[in-house]
């Protein structure tokens, strides 16, 4: 039977205005611990396929779904039969008419996600894509809202690669008002063309800004400095001197003083020595663990958003 109230979310953009701002609302309810014992999702059977390695997204997902009460599958990457040649839509809709949500890690294409989204009974959430992590950014919001009471008007300098992490980021930013996110990317390793043209149409509504360049000079005042690792999970760079083109792009003490009072953020995992020096990352001004631990919280918010609980 087909439940209309359950939602998919491959795309920041698969979020309109509102859901955003009450996703990160109910992720700092859940990370003041006011909801703790409550079990929304305890009449679910929720599905966990990861084809790529992690750390924080799968456990925040198992942890959160298990916390509220639902029942867990998990799939590795060589458990489906879609590795001896099932095609992604026969597979959805098997798992559709077994599974409530399907928390998805393909890092492969939107369209594959889609595919699997394709039946309303079953929402899925990308668990990161080639082309976007989502989830990262829902957890990124909540941790600037609960550092700094607000999102609307925070400064954010993005430096590295425009990859999933900061296409997220990205879409998310520039959902409110006042905000400006300034991307530092190498040069070749830019945000992808539809994404800033898909930022800056939200921006342009909203009143925030998503400005990019390839350099590190004339950094503007910010609240935030944010990085991710070099070598993006299950990516392969396509040229062979790429660590020449990312190395201007460490951050360093000597970034971090000229941001003066910044915090520092990092979705992790993170190579010390790349993208970021062990000083900075395990420096005072280092909130990246603490983001970690809001990818939990904002898990749970994004679990009860896709069944329909809320
Ligand atoms: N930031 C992030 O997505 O971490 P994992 O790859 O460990 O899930």
């Amino acid at each position: 039977m087909a439940d209309p109230t359950r939602r998919d979310l491959i795309s920041i953009d698969d979020l309109d205005d509102e859901e955003l701002r009450r996703i990160v609302r109910r992720g700092e309810e859940y990370a003041a611990g006011r909801l703790d014992g409550e079990l929304p999702l305890e009449e679910e059977v929720i599905g966990v396929l990861f084809r790529k390695t992690s750390t924080r997204t799968r456990t925040a997902f198992s942890a959160g779904a298990l916390r509220l009460g639902a029942r867990l599958i998990t799939y590795g990457p060589g458990d489906l039969q879609e590795n001896t040649g099932e095609t992604v839509e026969d597979t959805a809709a098997v798992l559709s008419g077994m599974l409530d949500v399907l928390v998805a890690r393909t890092a492969g294409s939107e369209a594959e996600l889609r595919a699997l989204a394709r039946h309303p009974r079953m929402a899925v959430v990308n668990a990161m894509s080639a082309a976007e992590h989502p989830t990262q950014a829902l957890a990124d919001l909540t941790t600037l809202a609960r550092r700094f009471g607000r999102i609307e008007g925070l400064r954010v300098l993005y430096v590295g690669e425009g990859n999933n992490t900061a296409a997220a980021l990205a879409l998310a930013l520039a959902r409110f008002a006042g905000t400006v996110l300034s991307l530092r990317t190498p040069p070749g390793y830019g945000l992808a063309p539809d994404i800033l043209q898909r930022a800056r149409l939200s921006a342009g509504r909203t009143g925030a800004r998503i400005e990019e360049r390839h350099d590190l000079v004339d950094l503007p005042p910010v609240d935030v400095v944010y990085t991710t690792r070099w070598q993006t999970t299950g990516t392969v760079k396509p040229t062979a001197d790429w660590r020449e083109v990312f190395a201007p792009f460490q951050v360093d003490a000597a970034l971090m003083a000229r941001c003066p009072g910044a915090l520092f953020m990092h979705d992790l995992p993170a190579h010390r020595g790349e993208e970021v020096t062990a000083e900075v990352l395990d420096g005072p001004a280092s909130i990246a663990f603490e983001q970690a631990e809001n990818k939990y919280h904002s898990a749970r918010a994004v679990l009860e958003w896709a069944a329909g609980r809320r």
